[in-house]
């Protein structure tokens, strides 16, 4: 059956290019026959990391949600901007939420989950530098905290406000090509882990 790729946006306002830049990348997944689907880490709820908070009521459905998700996909897809040269607190949020789930008789623990699990990185920003900086950073939370396989081809869209024509593809083939080649190679070690 067709590799499920999950994708998520590190920025989930209206109009966000990196959520732009998902939905163009989910797309071409689809196109080479893949499943692809969009999770927006907003709709998540989940409130800012409390150790108090964790005490008091456990971790929140939210997280739960997401390891769920990750769970039932083959590779994740993180696309995302930077803030000050950082991942956004979305992101990283939500994972480190994720990373509380202990494992009980009905979920395994949140980490069990992300161990071994196939992941990719694109970014954006309307900078010439395309966020470049918060996929070093999420290269290595993900395999050092995560255990998550992070396959070395990335993409970084610079200029990402006139980067979409007006059905939401990018209008430069190289950058295509570089989503394409991200894709590929997550889909390539997704299947060669799956069959395994
Ligand atoms: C930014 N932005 C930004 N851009 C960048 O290329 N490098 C950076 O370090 C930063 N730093 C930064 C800090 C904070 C707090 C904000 C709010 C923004 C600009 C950022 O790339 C821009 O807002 C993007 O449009 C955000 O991505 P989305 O929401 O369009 O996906």
């Amino acid at each position: 059956d067709a590799l499920k790729i999950l994708i998520i946006p590190g920025s989930a306002r209206d109009g966000s290019f990196n959520r732009r830049l998902a939905e163009f990348a989910a797309r071409q997944a689809r196109a080479a026959g893949q499943e692809a689907t969009l999770l927006d880490l907003r709709a998540l709820n989940l409130p800012l990391y409390d150790a108090d908070l964790e005490a008091l009521s456990g971790v929140p459905a939210g997280a739960l949600r997401l390891q769920q998700a990750i769970q039932a996909s083959d590779a994740v897809l993180l696309v995302t901007p930077e803030y000050n040269g950082f991942p956004t607190p979305l992101v990283i949020n939500a994972f480190d939420w994720l990373s509380r789930i202990p494992a009980t008789q009905e979920q395994p623990a949140g980490l069990a989950v992300t161990a071994n699990k196939p992941a990719g990185l694109l970014s954006a920003s309307p900078g010439a530098g395309g966020a470049l900086r918060s996929m070093n950073f999420l290269r290595q939370y993900l395999q050092m905290a995560f255990a998550m396989v992070v396959v070395p081809q990335q993409f970084a869209l610079g200029r990402a406000h006139e980067a979409f024509d007006a059905t939401g593809a990018l209008q430069d083939p190289r950058a295509v090509q570089s989503v394409e080649t991200v894709l590929q190679s997550l889909a390539r070690l997704a299947q060669a882990l799956k069959t395994a």
